[in-house]
């Protein structure tokens, strides 16, 4: 008889975003003339930056000849963009990569999920709460987590909230824990860790013989100089640090699909009877088994995201985003709003008004002003009294979400 994966069935229903897929298209159905303006679900609006397309471009007319024709690439990616990947990402910001630790992918979400096949099933995992859900969600299916309390919490994860309070970035956890996922600047609150605070961390996973996943996807949004873009500006991490990058949010890539991911030489985890292993060729290992690398035309398209022109195109792109993230914040706290992040980040996130539960303020907002949210709650249970506010679409587009938010 054929067994289903159990661990599946402890999953909550839906994945969060289908999910509010769902609910828009049902009001969409029932309300055919409504003008719905999307800050839901993090979403590039801004056409590819002409420095891509053109490399694009240029890479399709190479398959188009014997000389320059690509079959199967390197899964790990071609050489071209790993080494513009370490100059521009790592390099100019002091932080120590080699080309051969960069492994390209279709994605930072497949990245994250992925990773945790090569911990043992017996590793404590931490999240924060809230959090981006792939995370929980990758250790649920692979049987890590205990089942689901009802409050869609699960028994063996540590969670660790971030609030207000603690500016959303967490206090070190009591218990051990092995498996660490910290994303900076920060889905779904917008706030970003400063050097000492990111510090601390790497500290504890050194002393704790764990391992931080660090989703950076978000980096480019940073607007001081001085918040870290990367785990490797901080002293010990190569030690202890795998970190997840995307084209996704950064070039407008969500549809292209680009991304890569840091496995340091360094880092390792412990065999039962305590000897290290390294994760660099363990990680290489599944990497080629279950995937045949990312398109060349695509990694050209990337690469080009490094060129002069391309950066700055690029930049005039989250340029754009990061005012619509301070409109949607200007004009929240002018109506009283209580708002966070939105400034080293394309998300903002929006305290609900007393008594008014994240689920119910994102039906307020999408039937009274036709605007989607992503309530807090679907990030985990201490984000409930909070939704999250997308700047990704166009400016005219945000400023008409936030008259409508105002006639509220
Ligand atoms: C989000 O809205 O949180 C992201 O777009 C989801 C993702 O990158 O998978």
């Amino acid at each position: 008889m054929i067994r289903v994966n159990e661990h599946f069935l402890k999953l909550k229903a839906g994945y969060l975003f289908p999910e509010i897929g769902r609910r828009v298209s049902a009001f969409a159905q029932a309300s055919p003339r409504a003008d719905i303006i999307k800050l839901g679900i993090g979403d590039v609006t801004e056409p590819l930056p002409p420095a891509v397309v053109a490399a694009m471009h240029k890479a399709v007319d190479d398959m188009t000849t014997v000389a320059g024709f690509h079959g199967y690439g390197p899964e790990q990616g071609y050489g071209f963009l790993r080494e513009a990947i370490v100059a521009n990402d790592f390099k100019s910001r002091g932080a120590d990569v080699a080309a051969d630790e960069i492994f390209i992918s279709d994605g930072a979400k497949c990245d994250t999920g992925n990773l945790q096949e090569i911990f043992g099933l017996d590793n404590v995992v931490a999240v924060t709460d809230p959090v981006y859900p792939v995370y929980v969600d990758t250790n649920v299916m692979a049987g890590r987590t205990g089942g689901n309390d009802g409050t869609g919490r699960y028994a063996k994860i540590v969670y660790m909230p971030c609030t207000a309070d603690n500016e959303f970035v967490p206090e070190l956890p009591e218990e051990p824990v092995d498996m660490i996922y910290l994303c900076y600047p920060n889905n779904p609150t917008g706030a970003v860790a400063a050097k000492e605070q990111l510090t601390k961390w790497v500290r504890y996973a050194i002393e704790n013989k764990a391992v931080i996943l660090y989703d950076a996807a978000y980096e480019a949004f940073i607007r001081d100089d001085s918040i870290p873009h990367s785990i490797y500006e901080i002293d010990g991490a190569r030690k202890v640090a795998i970190e997840f990058r995307s084209f996704s949010k950064t070039a407008g890539f969500t549809g292209v699909r680009c991304a890569f991911t840091v496995v340091p030489k360094e880092v390792v985890a412990y065999t039962k009877s305590g000897g290290p292993q390294p994760l660099h060729p363990i990680w290489n290992r599944r990497h080629c088994t279950k995937f045949n690398g990312v398109s060349y035309i695509t990694q050209r398209g990337a690469e080009a995201v490094y060129s002069p022109e391309g950066k700055r195109q690029n930049q005039a792109i989250i340029d754009l985003y990061m005012s619509n993230a301070d409109v949607i914040c200007q004009s929240l706290k002018r109506l009283g709003y209580q708002v966070y992040g939105g400034k080293h980040a394309p998300y903002v996130w929006l305290k609900t008004p007393e008594g008014i539960d994240s689920w119910s303020f994102f039906d307020v907002l999408l039937k009274r002003a036709n605007v989607v949210c992503t309530p807090g709650a679907g990030f985990g249970a201490a984000g409930e009294g909070y939704v999250r506010l997308s700047a990704f679409n166009h400016p005219c587009r945000v400023q008409e979400a936030m008259e409508r938010i105002a006639k509220l």
